[in-house]
């Protein structure tokens, strides 16, 4: 997983919970990179989780939501940081129907190491949307968040509803109604 995914995270925990819970979380949490994070460096995403459930004991807010939370928060940050990718999309169902085809593999480009997920178009209406999401590092928590992300980018209101396909939750269905 890119460095910019950590040290955005981590630019997140300080913002709501003050720079002593990042450094309680570094310092409690078994970590390769000794959590020295670069922006364009490459750490194994048991890290992020390792921090997230640091996070979560030192906190009580369950890692479902702390990763929602992130993946809300992060579609912001990618919204200033690569805006030429959203640019020229109407609305939140366009964009997420191109995560896929066009959005990651922009990514890809930019970070050839990036570890990224399937999202796959299984149905669309101008009312509903669903996605349906794979990755072996069962990420989905942080999936939802991002598209809740992008439905606020685009000042759009809609529910977001889950299903899991696979026992091990690395596949899920996400309806999204608007
Ligand atoms: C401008 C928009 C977006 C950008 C620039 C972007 C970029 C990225 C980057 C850099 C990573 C980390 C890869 C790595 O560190 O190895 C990532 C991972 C991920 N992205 Fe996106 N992404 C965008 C939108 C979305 C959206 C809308 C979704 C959800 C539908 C999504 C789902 C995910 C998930 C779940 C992961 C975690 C890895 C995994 O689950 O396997 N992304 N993305």
């Amino acid at each position: 997983m890119k460095g910019l995914v950590f040290c955005e995270f981590l630019e997140m925990v300080e913002k709501e919970f003050g720079y002593e819970t990042v450094d309680h979380i570094i310092e409690n949490t078994n970590l390769p990179s000794n959590g020295v994070y670069t922006s364009v460096g490459t750490y194994s995403h048991e890290e992020m989780f390792a921090l997230v459930g640091q996070l979560s004991a030192k906190t009580n807010i369950p890692v479902s939501k702390l990763f929602y939370a992130y993946g809300e928060y992060v579609f912001g940050v990618f919204g200033n940081a690569y805006k030429e990718l959203i640019l020229g999309y109407e609305n939140a169902f366009d964009f997420l129907c191109r995560v896929e085809d066009t959005i990651h593999v922009q990514v890809l480009k930019l970070y050839p190491e990036a570890e990224l997920p399937r999202i796959e178009v299984k149905n669309r209406s101008d009312e509903f949307l669903e996605l349906v999401y794979t990755s072996k590092r069962k990420m989905s928590d942080f999936a939802e968040g991002l598209i809740q992300g992008c439905m606020k980018y685009f000042n759009e209101n809609a529910s977001i509803s889950k299903e899991f396909l696979s026992e091990d939750q690395s596949q899920v269905l996400f309806t999204i109604k608007k």
